[in-house]
């Protein structure tokens, strides 16, 4: 890889060294930089990642890299009504001893100026939800042949457009394994000779772990004995094992986190030895978000906009939420809002430790999410108990989400462990203090606030206690 970097002696003299050192770090020319990635804001979305790949692929484009991001064509693609221009070729891509046929669409972000390519086929993507039978609320059988499928998919696409990436980032396990796939069956194909991989961990507890019978499958290449020991973790099939084995690099979204998943079990997941082993070539890099997007002073999903110079908009938004949801409307009291996937990550169960102490005081809670049955059931218990101060809105609303951080002078995120976290991000942007466990990127972003110097943009707790939420709520 050819390197322009600057040379030290022609950095100018009057700079501090700080900066002079980050003019003398090699800077590329563009790139080309394939990304795969299983969600994409606006077309396929469970989580952060989502607003995450979006937000990368501008910026990166934006910079002047040349970028195509692979994405399974899902049935929430297929109903935002978006079609791209389809291929000419169509491949087949061997699986199990047959072979599964595969098409794929290009789809131009004009205003971005990056490329979305989908990748075909409808009976492994086109079904009620993305990763997991909503009957059942359990993971598809499957899931071992579909990202199988859209990690070959990406790289044959690539060969068949004839574009060699330099870069190849893969994002969690359902793209993990591109990166190990261009480690071991293409290892030797002189059109990914140049091409170095990257591995980004979101959230090191989701690593798609099949049966050891999976890596039969997936043809001859994978079949000798050191392949099949990376790809292998306790005796299963590990998609996330196999690409922290392979990548060049591996980066995951806060530094704290990245410390933490070395440490134990407990952030780890039972990967914290293999990650450890690749430390030298392990880093942490904080999310970016979009302030394009989520920014009040331009945000048209809210009702009233506002900025830091005027910020007379935010307590219209509290009213008008209020209003909207049969809440009293009253300005005065707090308002605390909580945007959640409602998993055991999320801190769900703490919250509701404490909730009636909480929702007794003279507070008003929005909580927006969906997720674990038991917790639904739970909030909506909560809100028959407080029905004046208390709304739960299960399920997933953009706008509401949106609404909740401009109308909220609080925000509650007391994650169990949290990789990066977008939403106290957000919230800071709307002027709405995070309430947040000191863990992962929230341990990165946010600090205590004190009175008496008046240093500090939330409230953190330390352990995962409901008395030490309860005791952070109540400094907010
Ligand atoms: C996952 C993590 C979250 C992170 C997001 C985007 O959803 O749980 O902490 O912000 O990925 O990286």
């Amino acid at each position: 890889m050819a390197d322009t970097a600057i040379p030290a002696q022609n950095a100018p003299e009057t700079l501090d060294e700080s900066l002079k050192a980050s003019l003398i770090k090699p800077s590329r020319g563009p790139m080309k930089i394939l990304i795969c990635s299983s969600e994409l804001e606006p077309f396929a979305k469970t989580g952060g990642l989502a607003d995450v790949t979006a937000a990368l692929c501008k910026r990166l484009a934006r910079a002047g890299h040349e970028v195509k991001l692979f994405l399974p064509k899902f049935k929430s693609v297929y109903q935002t009504g978006v079609r791209g221009k389809m291929s000419s070729d169509s491949l087949e891509i061997a699986f199990n001893g047959s072979s599964l046929p595969l098409r794929w669409e290009i789809y131009r972000d004009k205003a971005n100026g990056f490329e979305v390519v989908f990748v075909v086929n409808d009976d492994l993507f086109h079904r009620e939800s993305m990763y997991q039978d909503p009957q059942t609320g359990l993971d598809y059988q499957d899931n071992d042949t579909r990202f199988f499928f859209f990690c070959r998919a990406a790289l044959e696409i690539a060969k068949s457009l004839d574009w060699r990436p330099d870069i190849i980032h893969a994002n969690d396990w359902q793209s993990a394994l591109v990166v190990s796939l261009h480690k071991t069956c293409y290892a030797d194909d002189p059109f990914f000779q140049n091409t170095r991989s990257l591995l980004t961990i979101h959230n090191a507890a989701y690593q798609g772990v099949f049966d050891k019978t999976s890596l039969a499958k997936l043809g001859d290449w994978a079949a000798n004995q050191e392949t099949a020991r990376a790809m292998t973790h306790r005796g299963k099939m590990n998609f996330l094992k196999s690409a922290i084995h392979y990548a060049d690099i591996v980066n995951t979204v806060s530094e704290r986190y990245a410390v933490e998943i070395q440490s134990s079990p407990e952030y780890g997941f039972g990967l914290e030895g293999a990650l450890r082993q690749r430390n030298a070539d392990l880093f942490g890099a904080l999310n970016g978000v979009d302030y394009e997007i989520w920014d009040p002073a331009v945000d048209t999903l809210i009702p009233y906009q506002y900025s830091v110079n005027d910020i007379s908009g935010k307590s219209k938004n509290k009213l008008s939420l209020q209003r909207e949801l049969k809440l009293t409307e009253d300005t005065r009291p707090p308002m605390i809002g909580m945007i959640s996937r409602l998993t055991e990550q999320k801190g769900i169960d703490l919250f509701l430790e404490i909730a009636e102490d909480i929702l007794s005081l003279d507070v008003q809670m929005v909580a927006l999410g969906e997720g674990g049955r038991e917790y639904v059931a739970s909030l909506r218990e909560l809100e028959k108990q407080f029905p004046n101060n208390f709304r739960a809105l299960i399920g997933f609303d953009n706008r509401m989400a949106h609404t909740i951080e401009a109308a909220s002078d609080m925000y509650l995120m007391p994650s169990r462990y949290e990789p990066c976290g977008l939403n106290q991000l957000y919230s800071l942007r709307y002027g709405t203090a995070p309430i947040v466990r000191e863990t992962g990127g929230l341990a990165d972003t946010i600090s205590e606030y004190d009175p008496a110097t008046g240093e500090g943009i939330g409230f953190v707790f330390k352990n995962y206690s409901s008395d030490e939420l309860l005791e952070a709520m109540c400094r907010g």
